[in-house]
C-alpha cells in the first residue's frame, strides 16, 4: 500500500459560532466544538484511508478558555501516525476573535480513528511520512499515546505498554 505524507492529510474547517452553538453565557458549548472536531479528524482520517472510518476513542480536551459567539473558530487536523487499521489525528482548534482578528490555539486534542469494511471489520490503512520536525515529534509521541489510551479502554496490561514505562525509567 503508497505510503501517505502527513501533509496530505490535512483537513481545516471555518466556522462562525452562532446562537444555536451556544449556552445561555453566550460561550460555544464544549459538545458542539467536540462535534467539529469529530468531523475534521473524520476528514483526514479518510485523506489517508480512502475507506469508511469510526472514532476509537479521544484523548483529553480540555476547555481553557470560553470561544463566544461570533468568533471565527478554525480547525486544522492531520494524520500523525497510523498502525494497522487505526490512525492517530491531531486537531487544533484556533480562534480568531471578531473584533481584533487575533488568532490564539484554543484547543488541541489527538482523535483514534479506525478504517472499517462495509461490515464494520478493520481493514489495513497505508504508513504515512514524516516531513518536518513537528511531524517527527508527533509521529514519535504516537505509540506512547496508543498505549495509554489502549490501557484506559481496558484493551492492554499497562505491564505491556513497553512504549509508556520508558517515560518512568
Ligand atoms: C473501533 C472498532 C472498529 C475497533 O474494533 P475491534 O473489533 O475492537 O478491533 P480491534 O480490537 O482489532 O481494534 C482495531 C484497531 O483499533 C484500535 N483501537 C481500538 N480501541 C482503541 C482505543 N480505545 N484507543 C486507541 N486505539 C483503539 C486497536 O488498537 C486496533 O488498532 P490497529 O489495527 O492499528 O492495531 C470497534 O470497537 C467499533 O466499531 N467501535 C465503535 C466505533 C463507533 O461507533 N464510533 C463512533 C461513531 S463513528
Amino acid at each position: 500500500m503508497e505510503a501517505k505524507t502527513a501533509e496530505s492529510t490535512k483537513a481545516i474547517m471555518t466556522e462562525i459560532v452562532l446562537p444555536n452553538d451556544t449556552n445561555t453565557l453566550g460561550n460555544l458549548m464544549g459538545g458542539r466544538l467536540l462535534h467539529l472536531m469529530d468531523i475534521c479528524s473524520a476528514i483526514s482520517a479518510h485523506r489517508c484511508s480512502k475507506r469508511m472510518v469510526v472514532t476509537a476513542s479521544v484523548n483529553n480536551v480540555s476547555f481553557a478558555s470560553p470561544i463566544k459567539l461570533g468568533d471565527i473558530i478554525t480547525l486544522e487536523s492531520k494524520v500523525t501516525r497510523t498502525f494497522n487499521s487505526s490512525m492517530e489525528i491531531l486537531i487544533q482548534v484556533f480562534v480568531e476573535d471578531h473584533r481584533t482578528g487575533k488568532k490564539t490555539l484554543s484547543n488541541n486534542a489527538y482523535y483514534t480513528f479506525v478504517a472499517v469494511d462495509q461490515i464494520g471489520t478493520p481493514i489495513e490503512v497505508p504508513d504515512v511520512t514524516q516531513e518536518t520536525e513537528a511531524e517527527k515529534l508527533q509521529f514519535e509521541g504516537a505509540l506512547r499515546r496508543r498505549q495509554l489510551s489502549l490501557i484506559l479502554a481496558g484493551k492492554m496490561k499497562a505491564s505491556d505498554a513497553t512504549e509508556l514505562k520508558k517515560l518512568f525509567n
